[in-house]
């Protein structure tokens, strides 16, 4: 009997043991995928349709004015791929934020970049805390389609330019680990 659990658990250790070593291989360190792209966000003000790409949903609430808690923001912005508003985008990142910190500026973002060229089709899901008062920001790539089926990764945000409540232009560099297309 005291052998067969000892059989038992020799087994169960050379089980864990096998699957320690498996997720050590899939554990990436280089990207197989780097884009960097910028991000424009023209706030709806009334008169600008024919610019503006986000409009606020939602005012910020009493609970802290100072740092617009609550304030909620749809966006369709364009992404390009230099700094410029005007170039040509490369995809559009539809998705929201909102503000979620009552002592500080800070954000949660949920988006998808959509992707529809000659050079790539598809899309890559990305979410995550946009701390702003630190000079840049990690959010989780957590899913794709179509080019970029299934990837996962991380995408580093940069504020490049605030016009007050206007505009502003975050460059994201865009880190995938995972790539099942070319
Ligand atoms: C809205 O934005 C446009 C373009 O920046 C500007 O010309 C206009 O004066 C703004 N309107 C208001 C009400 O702020
Ligand atoms: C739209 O944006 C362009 C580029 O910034 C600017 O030249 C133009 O005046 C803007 N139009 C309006 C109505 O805000
Ligand atoms: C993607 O691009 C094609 C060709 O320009 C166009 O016909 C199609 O409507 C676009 N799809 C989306 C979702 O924008």
């Amino acid at each position: 009997m005291a052998t067969k659990s000892h059989l038992v658990l020799f087994f169960l250790l050379l089980v864990s043991c096998s699957i320690l070593s498996h997720s050590k291989k899939l554990k990436a360190n280089e990207p197989c995928k780097r884009f960097v792209l910028y991000f424009h966000d023209v706030m709806f003000n009334g008169t600008n349709q024919a610019n503006a790409t986000a409009a606020i949903i939602a005012n910020p609430t009493d609970l802290s004015q100072t740092f617009k808690f609550g304030k909620f923001v749809v966006f369709d912005d364009p992404m390009t791929e230099d700094n410029n508003l005007l170039s040509r985008p490369v995809a559009r990142a539809q998705g929201f934020y909102f503000y979620d910190m009552k002592t500080d500026f800070n954000a949660w973002f949920a988006y998808t970049l959509v992707f529809n060229s000659t050079k790539h089709k598809g899309t890559i899901s990305i979410l995550g805390a946009d701390t702003m008062s630190e000079e840049t920001r990690d959010l989780s790539v957590v899913g794709g389609t179509g080019d970029f089926f299934l990837t996962r990764g991380i995408a580093t945000f940069r504020t490049e330019d605030v016009e007050g409540a206007s505009y502003f232009r975050v460059q994201m560099d865009i880190k995938l680990y995972e790539c099942y297309k070319n």
